[in-house]
């Protein structure tokens, strides 16, 4: 586990952008695994950025999000097909069919999670997957249990996640209670792995998740096991493992 640290927010997300850019270098046609919530849109800002300047190209690149809500249809604002267009898709040169996020409307959920394992399996898995950490320890939608969720799969979002994400909703109500997300060992298989952690609120979690022990009650623990993380977090986030790393 490599961790770089970033003097604020900015300087993360232009750190974790030159990673996957250079990935995007070694390997024009990879595949992305991509993140949403508020920290990695500094990097997507830096990569359009980048594509602006002509010194990126996504023709080839394939993504693949990590999740997606149950029941938010793609035209709701919150749902993360809308963001991922927002912030990042709509501004590059990335071939609609190459990117992927999880069915919301699908409501099979077997359906809606086998479909999405299949499709990462046929573009041949992930070769850089960006990650967020939730304030408790959870990546993409792996809440907190006391098992590790392998597959995609359906989950049922945790009162703390609701209540975190009700800020992009007009009422804690709209804030859907499912979502399709990754599981661990999907997230696991990637071949290399990038969290961004930004802001005093992630200092303790990103200390438990990191330097702590290994459980599925901190999901983001189980990334001490993979061979090639790195962490890139500002320094109100680092703060309370300064000493550590
Ligand atoms: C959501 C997303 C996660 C993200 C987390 C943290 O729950 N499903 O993928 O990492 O929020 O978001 P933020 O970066 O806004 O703190």
């Amino acid at each position: 586990m490599k961790c770089y640290k970033a003097k604020d927010y900015k300087e993360m997300g232009r750190k974790a952008a030159n990673i996957i850019s250079a990935q995007i270098i070694m390997k024009p046609d990879c595949v992305l695994g991509l993140a949403t919530g508020a920290t990695p849109i500094g990097i997507y800002e830096q990569l359009i950025e980048w594509y602006r300047k002509s010194d990126l190209d996504f023709s080839e690149v394939i993504t693949v999000n990590l999740d997606e809500y149950r029941g938010l249809p793609r035209s709701n604002e919150q749902s993360y097909y809308y963001f991922m267009r927002k912030n990042l898709f709509d501004h590059i040169n990335i071939l609609p069919e190459n990117t992927h996020i999880p069915n919301g409307m699908e409501e099979d959920s077997e359906k809606a999670c086998r479909d999405y394992s299949n499709i990462i399996r046929q573009i041949g898995g992930v070769d850089l997957q960006l990650l967020g950490l939730g304030h408790n320890g959870h990546i993409g939608f792996n809440e907190p249990d006391d098992a590790f969720e392998k597959e995609v799969h359906c989950v049922n979002l945790t009162e703390s996640t609701i209540m975190a994400n009700a800020r992009y909703f007009s009422s804690q109500e709209e804030v859907p209670t499912k979502a399709y997300t990754m599981g661990i060992k999907t997230i696991m298989q990637a071949r290399k792995i990038v969290v961004v952690v930004s802001g005093a609120d992630k200092a303790d979690i990103l200390k438990e998740a990191f330097f702590g022990p290994v459980t599925p009650h901190i999901p983001a623990s189980i990334l001490q096991m993979h061979n090639d993380v790195i962490i890139v977090a500002d320094e109100a986030a680092i703060e309370k493992v300064s000493d550590l790393i």
